[in-house]
């Protein structure tokens, strides 16, 4: 049994079942035993591969994204430069790299990170020495005020969801609790949701449909909105997920680059949900902030100038190498691949034209 499980074990034996969302906190960022509190898992030797570890393209053009947005911004003399979740650093790496098209911007910028692990801060520290002077943060309301550049990869799925599921009875909220022997086993709580958190249809929805949501992640891009209508800025948002509010259950764990049983071993394996475009989309509309797309991953790159980054990096370089780079370009941009999976969408004030969408 993990450190966590047994932990696990007593709170819900003190205080009863807990909702899937409070499972999901504490399995990844539980300070003592916490999936991404403990561990880089991110690479080849961890439990899973992201865009920017699959290739520096990647990473590159979100670099000219980010000009482009500076470009728009007016030219700041300063602008805050934000990631969310950077896991080892590569993604910020890159941008910084490809960013140096324009001097200005990248004398303009000041790196921050948003990043809970301790262990994958000293990951960033080292990927971005000589690069940046990053200063870091444990949640996006200590960002400081003023001119604004945000990108998030792969960090909304790694926000609590809760699930709903419909019954006989109507919906109720899906809970981790005991089963006879004692082992983590999900359940149906007793408390009726109120409908209005649900995605629309749910009166109608038939018995067995489930629904997600994810407050934190609404939460952290309504505050994001309201600083870029405050300051001025852009925000990228790149994951997997849906461009329309529906039903369905997507909660997994993974390990090792396998899928696994999200109640087995908690806090050893990685634990997401798809996004939810849509209701991100809305709280972000709220604040009065505008929203570009989304589109889908591969639109998005291809748009960027994959293609061409890629013929651009190949030039000269050996057959073998060449293969590599048509395989990432496929991993990423391919539709069986992320291509399609993943989203890109954009948050802006005012009102921009950037290249992408
Ligand atoms: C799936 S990884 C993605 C890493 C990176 N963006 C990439 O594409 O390789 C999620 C990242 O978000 C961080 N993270 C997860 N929950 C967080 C939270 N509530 N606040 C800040 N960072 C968080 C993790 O530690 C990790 O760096």
């Amino acid at each position: 049994m993990t450190g966590l499980e047994d932990k696990l074990r007593r709170l819900i034996a003190a205080v009863g079942p807990i909702s899937v969302a409070d499972y999901m906190s504490l399995v990844l960022s539980d300070p003592e035993h916490g999936y991404y509190t403990t561990r880089t898992a991110i690479g080849l030797e961890g439990d899973f591969i992201t865009a920017p570890e699959i290739s520096q393209m990647f990473g590159e053009l979100i670099g000219i994204w980010c000009v482009a947005a500076y470009e728009a911004l007016g030219r700041p003399r300063q602008v805050t430069l934000a990631e969310l979740g950077p896991g080892r650093g590569t993604l910020m790496a890159d941008l910084l790299r490809a960013g140096r098209v324009d001097p200005g911007f990248i004398r303009a910028a000041e790196v921050h990170l948003v990043e809970i692990s301790p262990e994958l801060r000293r990951r960033q520290a080292n990927c971005l020495s000589g690069l940046a002077s990053p200063v870091w943060h444990d949640r996006i309301d200590d960002l400081p005020d003023g001119p604004l550049i945000v990108v998030a990869n792969e960090f909304f799925d790694a926000l609590p969801i809760r699930q709903f599921v419909r019954g006989q009875r109507g919906w109720r909220e899906r809970v981790v609790g005991l089963d006879d022997q004692d082992n983590l086993a999900f359940g149906i709580g007793a408390a009726a949701p109120d409908l209005a958190l649900l995605p629309l249809g749910a009166s109608e929805a038939p018995v067995g449909a489930v629904a997600e949501i994810n407050r934190p992640a609404e939460a952290i891009i309504a505050s994001l909105a309201h600083r870029l209508v405050q300051f001025g800025g852009a925000a990228l948002v790149l994951d997997y997920g849906h461009v329309k509010s529906g039903f369905g259950e997507t909660l997994q764990a993974v390990r090792a680059h396998h899928y696994a049983d999200p109640l087995s071993e908690p806090g050893e394996c990685d634990l997401t949900a798809h996004v939810d475009f849509d209701r991100l989309a809305r709280a972000a509309g709220t604040e009065g902030a505008s929203v570009l797309g989304p589109v889908t991953q591969g639109n998005f790159l291809l748009a960027m100038g994959l293609a061409e980054r890629a013929g651009a990096l190949g030039a000269g370089r050996n057959a073998e190498d060449q293969q590599n780079i048509v395989a990432a370009v496929d991993r990423l941009a391919g539709p069986e691949e992320m291509g399609t999976l993943f989203k890109a969408m954009a948050v802006t004030h005012p009102p921009m034209e950037l290249p992408g969408f």
